[in-house]
């Protein structure tokens, strides 16, 4: 039988670790979009969110009595995965990557925590429950924003293209 211990626990754990690699990728980016300020400024700001709903987690592993561990094998070559899409310095294009990484990453977040929030009510814990669903809220917006801001972001980088060539003729 499913329980606390077999099951939420150790999702909750797997949860903690991608936060964590999402603080690092996101601290990674933060400091190389100075070129894209509103990306920029929104990797800023979800990174600030990020360390909140790594703690709120943790938080939810401690109401257990159980600690953090570090993310399990296959999930780590996925983060792994992530991290060099992010970091791919594809001359000109990389905020672009770093769209496409962050959106990919967001999706992943969201499935995570619809999985959590069925799970915590199906053992009971209704405060983790409540935890996951405001975290998936917020996901679900950085999600939103990154979708919307693809289009932008791919215009823009598409017409500075165009102008560096016409430049050139
Ligand atoms: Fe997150």
């Amino acid at each position: 039988m499913f329980t606390v211990t077999n099951i939420l626990i150790p999702w909750l754990r797997d949860a903690h670790a991608i936060e964590q690699a999402a603080i690092s990728i996101l601290e990674m980016q933060s400091k190389r979009l100075e070129r894209y300020p509103r990306m920029e400024a929104k990797v800023i700001e979800h990174l600030e969110v990020t360390r909140r709903q790594a703690e709120l987690v943790k938080s939810c592993l401690q109401r257990h009595n159980a600690d953090t561990s570090p993310l399990q094998d296959s999930m780590g070559r996925f983060v792994s995965a992530m991290n060099a899409l992010t970091t791919s310095a594809v001359i000109g294009d990389e905020a672009v990557k770093a769209n496409i990484a962050d959106y990919a990453f967001e999706n992943m977040e969201i499935a995570t925590y619809r999985l959590l929030i069925a799970t915590a009510n199906f053992v009971g814990d209704h405060e983790t429950q409540t935890i996951c669903e405001e975290i998936l809220s917020q996901e679900q917006e950085m999600a939103n924003w990154l979708g919307q801001e693809m289009i932008v972001m791919t215009r823009a980088f598409l017409n500075s293209n165009a102008v560096g060539q016409a430049a050139r003729r």
